[in-house]
């Protein structure tokens, strides 16, 4: 009998998911199978007990499911209960457990396509929502010990680094702040939607200021150069798209599944493929 994983949210037929996953199931001639399933809010506690009855040995979670499900699982791990939200479930021996790969996925990309340790960077987030937070919580659940913060709702922002159970040291700035400081940083991520297609001529921030020596990530890829990321080139900085972090998350959730390493390269041109272009990624 295949092993059944799946990905489950509302929408769902827009996930790239089963297509990265099925390549790298196939790749490996592991005979599992992975399906979107398209469960809406009001049959969340249902589809999670259709999950564990049919055998289903893992899946990802995705809008509008990431926090919701949180009380229908079994167990959370602890970097997902500090985010407060779940991607991945997987069928332990005591019941379905809940993490969260978004945050570590970020960072895995971060250190194959820029620098195998982050822990020193001066760090500036952009946006303050449920992206922001992952990879908030996450680099500073990794030791990375400087990371301000910027956003158009300030408070949202002091909400977020406030809420944070592992210490850190982070400044709550305004977004026109960030762009009067932004030779301070290392690294800046921008989480926000600002950028994203249709609207590809918006970015959340000036980048005059920004030292030639930045490295700029942008977690959208589509497109997959944002008008940020193209300020941040003419200005010398390096960049990465979102596609790293997207390709890393499922990684992160297949070891969890299979306790084997995919193939990246596989995941990433099917991917790609799907996405219909290339990147620098
Ligand atoms: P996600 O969960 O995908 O991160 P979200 O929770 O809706 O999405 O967060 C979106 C982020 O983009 C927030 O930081 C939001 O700023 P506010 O907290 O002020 O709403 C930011 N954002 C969205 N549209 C924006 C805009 N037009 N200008 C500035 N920031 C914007």
């Amino acid at each position: 009998m295949r092993n059944l994983y799946g990905v489950i949210g509302d929408p769902i037929a827009h996930s790239m998911s089963p297509v990265m996953h099925n390549a790298a199931f196939l790749e490996l001639q592991l005979n599992h199978v992975y399906f979107p399933f398209h469960i809406t809010p009001d049959s969340l506690a249902d589809g999670i007990k259709g999950m564990k009855a049919l055998g289903i040995m893992g899946f990802n979670v995705t809008i509008p499911h990431k926090e919701k499900i949180l009380p229908l699982l079994d167990k959370i791990d602890p970097l997902a209960k500090a985010i407060g939200a779940v991607n991945t479930v997987v069928r332990e021996k005591d019941g379905f457990t809940g993490y969260n790969s978004d945050g570590l996925g970020f960072i895995r990309a971060l250190k194959e396509e820029w620098k195998s340790d982050v822990s020193n960077e001066k760090v500036l987030i952009i946006g303050a929502g449920g992206a922001a937070k992952a990879i908030y919580y996450s680099l500073v659940y990794e030791g990375v010990h400087s990371i301000d913060i910027c956003n158009r709702t300030k408070e949202r922002a002091n909400e977020l680094v406030e809420a944070c159970p592992f210490p850190c040291q982070s400044n709550v700035l305004t977004l026109k702040e960030a762009e009067e400081n932004l030779d301070k940083y290392t690294l800046i991520v921008q989480t926000t939607s600002i950028g994203m297609s249709p609207n590809i001529e918006l970015s959340p921030i000036s980048l005059q200021n920004l030292k030639r020596d930045t490295h700029i990530v942008d977690i959208i890829y589509n497109p997959f150069e944002t008008k940020i990321l193209k300020d941040a080139k003419k200005k010398g900085a390096t960049i990465s798209n979102g596609l790293g972090m997207f390709i890393y998350q499922g990684a992160i959730a297949f070891e969890k599944w299979t306790g084997i390493t995919p193939n990246i390269e596989v995941m990433k041109k099917v991917v790609k493929n799907h996405l219909g272009g290339s990147t620098s990624c």
